[in-house]
């Protein structure tokens, strides 16, 4: 606070807010371009779609456009863009085309809006939401920023979902008496960020199941923010959308245009087949912003209508797959897997999960972060990504934003760190 400036009294969520350490690691790689950021969730420059952007936003800036894109447009967003989200989520494997109704959607800025509205829809401070370990790091911030509280469901070393631990968590929480704070389960189920690891459809089920054995009819929501970047094929499990098992549930399938198009325009969307949640919702979109950038909105809408989206997802696949190869290579090169370190070889998405022998300290306050600093590469330190913040040992490296020669540079520099501190 400045000398001339009045105090205020603030809102809990005013007086507990913290800057979101997304927004630090943001600013500190654009601030600095010689700390090769490992930790940016940022998507690569060259794969940004500038010729299919200037193409439309040339032709949408004539005079005379039905439905107007430089006008304020609606509240769920554009009808058509609604519709052709629809057809894209029903190409994925094991998707029944049927259960896809443009209704139910409804288009955000980001996938992350779409996430904050419907927890905002559904939770009091105080409230609990099931989530992987690890899990989102933005997510399980945001969720503490609002005062609820993430809790953790077993996971196994990779971050799959353990059915028996998931039944015995929730035993614990009726136990406990918490059963009525239990608002939602949050699964980010392709290529998730951070473990890089997909749930299969046998997973979904157990966990369909065990929450319904024990009377859990809870919102589910699927974050699936990576799906369309996966490298050799697409993951085969369906969404929750099209598996009956989660027909009791109301369900929310996240999904979004930045990371496999163009991040700067900022569209996402939830699809929600519980129509009172979604009302909600769009109720609180209302107030926030009533409607996503009818813009960017109707160049993402041309850009589909046109057929040129699935053309240029296969080029960035293929761009992601090779950036994912150079980080996995340049680990497997080095002396880590012999001193303990681990890692699965992603099959998609932009983050490599890596675990360090138990025990090892990689918190951002912990000498091989600053060590790392120091060598001039940043990451996202692993405890951000588990509800109660521990285990320490573990890191999330995203080989999105760097060019080649840096994404290797960067990874040869935490090896560094990692086999100077063994
Ligand atoms: C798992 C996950 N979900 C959601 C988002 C939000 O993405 P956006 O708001 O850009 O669609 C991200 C971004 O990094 C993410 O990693």
């Amino acid at each position: 606070m400045s000398h001339q400036e009045s105090p205020i009294l603030f809102s809990r969520l005013g007086q507990e807010i913290a800057s979101p350490i997304i927004v630090d690691l943001m600013a500190r790689a654009l601030a600095n371009p010689n700390l090769l950021s490992l930790a940016a969730g940022f998507t690569d420059n060259v794969t940004l779609p500038r010729e299919l952007v200037r193409r439309y936003a040339t032709e949408l800036t004539q005079e005379g456009l039905a439905n107007e894109p430089l006008q304020y447009g609606h509240n769920q967003g554009r009808q058509r863009l609604r519709e052709l989200s629809c057809k894209a989520i029903a190409t994925h494997p094991g998707e029944k085309v049927q259960a896809f109704d443009p209704s139910s959607m409804f288009i955000t800025n980001g996938s992350q809006q779409a996430l904050y509205l419907s927890i905002q829809a559904i939770c009091d401070p105080g409230d609990i939401v099931l989530v992987e370990e690890p899990s989102y790091f933005v997510c399980l911030e945001m969720l503490k920023g609002l005062g609820l509280r993430p809790l953790g469901i077993p996971c196994d070393d990779t971050g799959g979902v353990l059915a028996d631990g998931l039944a015995e968590r929730l035993k614990q929480l009726d136990a406990a008496g918490q059963r009525s704070k239990v608002k939602a389960i949050y699964l980010v189920s392709y290529f998730c960020n951070p473990s890089s690891r997909s749930l299969s459809a046998s997973e979904k089920r157990s966990v369909a199941r065990v929450l319904l054995d024990a009377g859990y009819q809870i919102p589910v929501i699927e974050d699936a923010a990576y799906r369309e970047l996966y490298f050799d094929a697409p993951h085969p499990a369906p969404s929750i959308i099209s598996m009956p098992e989660f027909d009791p549930f109301p369900k929310l399938y996240l999904g979004t245009y930045t990371k496999p198009f163009a991040t700067g325009l900022k569209i996402g969307y939830g699809y929600c087949t519980h129509s009172e949640w979604r009302d909600k919702i769009l109720c609180i979109k209302g107030h926030q912003d009533f409607g996503s950038a009818h813009f960017t909105q109707a160049i993402i809408e041309r850009v589909l209508d046109a057929g040129h989206y699935s053309g240029h997802l296969s080029g960035v696949q293929k761009h992601y797959a090779r950036k994912a190869q150079i980080l996995d290579r340049t680990l497997h090169e080095s002396d880590l897997k012999d001193v303990g370190w681990n890692w699965a070889t992603p099959k998609g998405g932009l983050i490599l999960w890596l675990r360090a022998p138990t025990g090892t300290d990689l918190r951002m306050e912990s000498n091989f972060c600053q060590g790392c600093i120091e060598r001039g590469v940043l990451y996202v330190p692993g405890d951000l990504c588990f509800s109660s913040g521990k285990p320490w040992h573990c890191a999330r490296l995203s080989s999105g934003a760097l060019p080649e020669d840096k994404l290797r540079e960067a990874a040869e520099l935490f090896v560094a760190q990692a086999l100077h501190q063994k």
